[in-house]
């Protein structure tokens, strides 16, 4: 994907700045990955943290991250990363920042602060210490007294304390990216579009070759699939990024910018299928689909993961689900449909499968009767659910 117009409306010199980036935990890797491979950075510049990643790049690389990226949930420019040991520490570190590049006169701002492990204040200290700091600051170099607005500000500058690391940076995304906007229809055990997205790179998926989501409830892991394959950026449904609110890039044409984005969207066929045993489900799928703008490029039919054979049109070579955890269900139908579908995937030959569920030991246990080749296997966190992801190949 080639974005010059990006780089002729910022200039060739343009600054270069630290940003971090929020992801799900687990996916980390895949996180750094998709950063590197979209801001085409070599080598280990990328630094991988518990989920987050932190790296070099342009003030323009801010507006590609936000509309391109798979697998990151807010994108930050870093003001600061330092180790404190009291409030008073925090504050000077806040107070010694030059906030006039991220904050206009006219605006108001938030300060929305995190904090993790063991210190004798909370967050709500943290996040009044810094946004006294940042009036301060603000006074003192532009003589102007700037105003905050907890519910609707135009900046949010977000402050997070692990133990001693203390972390300040300005959200130029706004909600977070994996709420894409197209969901018109939320499924009750909806995937994060994110790991849908991590769980599609695991696979390998060529985007030639049969992609199938047998259990695809609300769709969201076929419409991810489909994204990719017809390189539609998933941020273009979003109506909001709080990066144009940035003084940086208020002179930035939003719609232009989504229509050249547009433009790099192909329309070629892929073999995308999505099955699910609930019609009711399955009409959302294809709402949800529609919302995305790519309901004429999946299949989606009425059918059962446990007699694969009998529902497809093309044999796969990628199979991506989220089965039931079994959370509603008894444990015995939990493991009798995880045997059944495995079995079921197991008659058709050269399938890569990746599958993500909390009920993951079921899940191993089966894949190993089966005499699967398991051959990679990563603990994430969906939702506040511990879950695990795993490939295997039939
Ligand atoms: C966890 S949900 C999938 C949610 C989906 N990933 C999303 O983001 O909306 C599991 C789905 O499996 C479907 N399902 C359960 N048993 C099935 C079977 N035997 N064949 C096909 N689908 C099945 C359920 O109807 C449900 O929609």
């Amino acid at each position: 994907m080639k974005m010059r117009w990006l780089s002729d409306l910022f200039g060739v010199n343009m600054p270069s700045t630290y940003l971090f980036a929020t992801t799900d935990i687990g996916i980390e890797d895949l996180a750094a990955k998709e950063v590197s491979s979209l801001l085409n950075i070599r080598g280990t510049s990328v630094e991988i943290t518990t989920g987050r990643v932190y790296f070099r790049a342009k003030e323009s690389d801010i507006i590609t991250l936000n509309y391109w990226s798979r697998t990151l949930n807010k994108i930050y420019i870093l003001l600061a990363r330092e180790g404190i040991e009291s409030l008073s520490d925090i504050y000077r570190i806040a107070k010694s920042i030059d906030y006039t590049a991220y904050i206009a006169k006219n605006q108001r701002f938030a300060v929305r602060a995190e904090r993790h492990g063991f210190h004798n204040f909370t967050s709500i200290d943290i996040a009044r210490v810094v946004g006294q700091a940042i009036i301060d600051s603000y006074l003192d170099s532009q003589g102007h007294r700037l105003k905050v607005d907890l519910e609707e500000p135009d900046v949010e500058i977000y402050c997070m304390l692990r133990n001693q690391e203390l972390i300040i940076g300005v959200n130029t995304s706004g909600f977070s990216l994996h709420k894409r906007n197209y969901r018109v229809y939320n499924h009750p055990a909806a995937l994060k579009t994110t790991l849908a997205a991590a769980m599609i790179m695991l696979s390998n998926w060529d985007s030639k070759s049969g992609f199938i989501d047998p259990m695809c409830g609300g769709g969201t892991i076929v419409i991810e699939a489909a994204l990719i394959a017809r390189n539609i950026a998933p941020g273009i449904y979003r109506k909001q990024f709080a990066f144009t609110k940035l003084p940086m890039f208020t002179y930035v044409d939003m719609d232009d910018l989504k229509s050249k984005f547009m433009s790099l969207a192909n329309t070629s066929y892929y073999p995308i299928e999505g099955i699910d045993i609930s019609p009711y489900h399955l009409e959302g799928a294809i709402m949800n689909a529609m919302s995305a703008g790519v309901d004429d490029t999946i299949v989606f039919k009425v059918g059962d993961a446990r007699k694969l054979r009998d529902y497809i049109d093309f044999e796969p070579r990628v199979i991506v689900t989220n089965p039931p955890y079994g959370i509603r269900m008894h444990h015995r139908n939990l493991q009798k449909l995880y045997h059944d579908f495995i079995f079921s995937v197991k008659e058709i030959p050269d399938v890569t499968i990746v599958v993500i569920t909390a009920a993951s030991r079921e899940m191993r246990q089966i894949v190993s009767k089966a005499d699967l080749e398991l051959v990679h296997a990563r603990k994430v966190l969906h939702g506040k659910l511990n879950s695990e992801i795993l490939v295997f190949n039939t």
